[in-house]
Formats: C-alpha cells, sequence, structure tokens
C-alpha cells in the first residue's frame, strides 16, 4: 500500500493488518514515508486510535526499528521501573542501588528533563564525574558486574521512537495513548528486560490528569508487555504534590541518599519501597511483597542500599565521596524564602506550577539545548494539609540569578492554595494494576 492509502485507511477508521504498520514505520524511518505523511498518520491515530494487534505491531516496529539487547550474560531475572515523569520524582535514584542490593539486576536508560517534568539522567549528572553516555557494551559489562546501569538512550535503541516523538511534539499528537505507550514501551523492552514496573502518575503534575486515564495508559502497556512476553505490573500514584521535599538535580540527589539513609520524607520513602519491593518480587528475590519490604528496609539498615549506590557512581566515572559528604554537590549561591501571605492550610500544590517555576531557576530545560544548572530548585518547606502562619516559609528557592526571584516568588505563591481547613490526605498509590 502507498502512504497515502494507509493514512486514508487509518483516517476512515480501518484496521491496519500488521505488514502494512510495520512496512509504513520501517518507510519512515528510512525517509520514504515523509514527515507530513506521519504527522497525518500520528494524527489518525489520535482521532480514531489503535486495536490491540494494531498497537502490537506498532510498537514491535518501532521496538525492532534498532537494536534490541539480550542481556542473558546476566544471571538472573532483570528488572526495570519507568516513571510516566512527575515533580520532585527521584525514585529511580534510590529504587535501582535498593534493588540491585538486594540482588536483582537493573538495566535503566533513563530520559532527561523537559517542560515541567525533571528527568533522571539530569539528576545524575548533578554528581561530580558521573556519566550517562555510556556505551552499550559499558551499559552491559556494569548490569553485569555492579547489578545496575543507568544510562541515556542511544542511536540504536528504538530509533523509529526518537525521530517520532520530536514529530508528535511539534503536531499536537503527544497526549495520546496509544503512542504514548508504544513509545515508552519500544524504549524499555529494548533495554533487556525480563519484566518491568511502571509508575504510571496521576494528578497536576502528570502527563494523566485523571485516574480513568492513568488506568487506560497503564492497562494498555501491560497489554503491550505481555504480547511481548514480558510481566508489567503497575501502580497508580498520585502526582497532585511533587514528591519528597525536593525539587532540582542536586537538591534531588541529596534527598535519595538520605532515603537510603532512612532520613528522606515519608511519602517518597514510601514510594520508592512500593515500587522497589514489585521489583523485587518480579526479579524472584522475595516470594512476597511483605518478604521484599523486609530486605529492602535491611538494606537500608546495614548501610548496603547506599554502597551500592557509591558503587554505581563510581563504575560511571562519579566520585562517590560526594554521596558520603553531600556538601561535595553543586550548591545554588543563596537561598531566598518564599513565605505565605496568609494564614491556613495547604489544601493544593500544583506540582506543574512548581516544576514550571524550578525551570525558571534553571533547574530543567525548555528546549533540549537548553544547559541546566544542578545546584538551584526548591526545598518544599510545607506540603499538603501543613498549617501555614502568615508569613511562614512555604518554599526555599536555592537561586543563583537573582534576577529570576520575583517571577520565580509569584510562580511559587500560585501554585500553592490555601484554604480554612486541611483537605483529606489521598493515599499514596491509587491503584494496582497487573
Ligand atoms: N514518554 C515517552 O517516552 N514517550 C511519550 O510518548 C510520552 C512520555
Amino acid at each position: 500500500m502507498r502512504p497515502y492509502e494507509v493514512i486514508k485507511a487509518k483516517r476512515d477508521g480501518q484496521v491496519l493488518a500488521p505488514d502494512v504498520i510495520r512496512a509504513f514505520l520501517d518507510g519512515y524511518v528510512k525517509g520514504d514515508v515523509a514527515d507530513y505523511q506521519m504527522s497525518a498518520m500520528t494524527m489518525a491515530v489520535f482521532f480514531r486510535g489503535l486495536t490491540p494487534p494494531e498497537l502490537a505491531a506498532w510498537t514491535r516496529a518501532m521496538l525492532e526499528s534498532g537494536e534490541v539487547l539480550d542481556l542473558s550474560e546476566t544471571p538472573g531475572l532483570k528488572v526495570d521501573k519507568h516513571s510516566t515523569g512527575g515533580v520532585g520524582d527521584k525514585v529511580s535514584l534510590s529504587l535501582a542501588p535498593l534493588a540491585a542490593a538486594c540482588g536483582v539486576p537493573v538495566p535503566m536508560i533513563s530520559g532527561r528533563g523537559l517542560g515541567h517534568t525533571g528527568g533522571t539522567l539530569d539528576k545524575l549528572e548533578s554528581i561530580p564525574g558521573f556519566r550517562v553516555d555510556l556505551s552499550i557494551a559499558d551499559y552491559r559489562r556494569l548490569v553485569k558486574s555492579v547489578g545496575a546501569c543507568l544510562i541515556g538512550q542511544t542511536a540504536t535503541l528504538a530509533p523509529a521512537d526518537k525521530k517520532l516523538y520530536a514529530l508528535r511534539d511539534v503536531t499536537a499528537t503527544v497526549d495520546c495513548i496509544p503512542l504514548i505507550a508504544s513509545s515508552i514501551m519500544s524504549k524499555k523492552l529494548a533495554e533487556g528486560i525480563d519484566a518491568l514496573v511502571l509508575d504510571v502518575k496521576v494528578g497536576s503534575g502528570a502527563f494523566m490528569k485523571t485516574i480513568e486515564n492513568a488506568r487506560v495508559l497503564a492497562r494498555t502497556m501491560i497489554g503491550i508487555g505481555s504480547e511481548m512476553g514480558k510481566t508489567v505490573v503497575a501502580l497508580l500514584t498520585d502526582m497532585d504534590q511533587p514528591l519528597g521535599r525536593t525539587v532540582g538535580n542536586a537538591l534531588e540527589v541529596k534527598e535519595a541518599v538520605e532515603m537510603l539513609r532512612g532520613q528522606a520524607p515519608a511519602d517518597y520513602t514510601e514510594l520508592t519501597l512500593a515500587l522497589t519491593a514489585e521489583m523485587l518480587v518480579l526479579g524472584k528475590q522475595a516470594s512476597s511483597i511483605d518478604e521484599a519490604r523486609a530486605k529492602l528496609r535491611q538494606a537500608v539498615t546495614s548501610g548496603a542500599a547506599e554502597r551500592k549506590l557509591k558503587e554505581i557512581v563510581k563504575a560511571q566515572g562519579g566520585d562517590p565521596a560526594a554521596i558520603d559528604d553531600l556538601s561535595r554537590l553543586p550548591k545554588a549561591r543563596t537561598t531566598v524564602a518564599i513565605t505565605a501571605e496568609a494564614a491556613g492550610f495547604v489544601t493544593a500544590i500544583d506540582s506543574e506550577a512548581i516544576g514550571l517555576a524550578a525551570m525558571a531557576l534553571g533547574a530543567g530545560r525548555e528546549k533540549t539545548s537548553d544547559v541546566i544548572d544542578p545546584g538551584v530548585g526548591f526545598v518544599l518547606e510545607k506540603k499538603l494539609g501543613d498549617a501555614v502562619t502568615a508569613g511562614a516559609t512555604l518554599v526555599t528557592a536555592h537561586v543563583n540569578d537573582d534576577r529570576r526571584v520575583p517571577e520565580v516568588i509569584d510562580r511559587v505563591r500560585r501554585a500553592y492554595g490555601l484554604g480554612p481547613a486541611a483537605a483529606p490526605s489521598r493515599p499514596l498509590v491509587l491503584e494496582r494494576l497487573a
């Protein structure tokens, strides 16, 4: 079929055969299908959706557009975690060493922050010397010898997704569940995993603003996983406020290390334990979630998880002394207290607005070419349900560029909702799907 006919068939709601989908996506990677044709196709998918067999064929074509790693030289079941993206979400930084310390090899190919959400790679790069651009050969070696390796997407893994994502970004077709699910799963399935835990965020700081949409996305990704013979478990988790107390790269690394010392805020600690426990069960290092949680607590109290993080840092060129002595991490020049203008209880924290305010400070990037300032960010002194007096500090901003301060104060104040009474708290893990 000519590209024109394929687009027209999808536009008119027909079901495409797997070989037609494959030929269309292969043609796109080779340049035989033009960007404008793929734009029309993704818009047709946006309105018409994909049936499960179409989605499986679409994902397989994206996955097989590049190298699909086989990590069978590393014994044991390899398990990764993927989050759909949030604000203050530093879970990967504590989860990878925890899972590896408990015997689950973690091959993790992560992303950078874009827009209001942070990215694991940017956070890791705030550790002096840490390299995320290792070769696939080094990645394989470190998954085997250290038990975890965290790198960025390479040109050889799911190249169709790289090209397609850039196109979707400028054609208003990012927020489309089958396209998000195939994009995420094609990258994750390429990295050599046996099983995957998904953290599907729901709320003001997430792609999915409602639990219904989050559920559909999670079910779609679980379906793709089972089609490809991989077990996928999804937790739907609250992103109605930033996770933990910190937003910003080095600040989040510090909080992650504190988690491994048993000293981090309850929400961040709980989410890390919930997701990592699922990994231990999938990786057959525990037979139940309770047993997994006990192992994880032991890895924290014995110091094994923190030692594993230092091992990962050293293996990837970073300075493990910066983990021992957190004052060696990059720091902003000064701090500014952002205070409440009235008394009340914190009833809302718009996570997206906090993420954008952190970006305005330099903690994130608007365009992929923007340079991150690793030391800047926020410490949230007040979270949902906390009582606030007029003049109390809501957020401590860590700042390098004073010119950005007035805008940031305004953004943070507007992100906080204050009311006469504390709203009932929402559970952190809203649902588990498998
Ligand atoms: N993250 C991805 O990797 N792909 C999407 O389409 C959306 C979020």
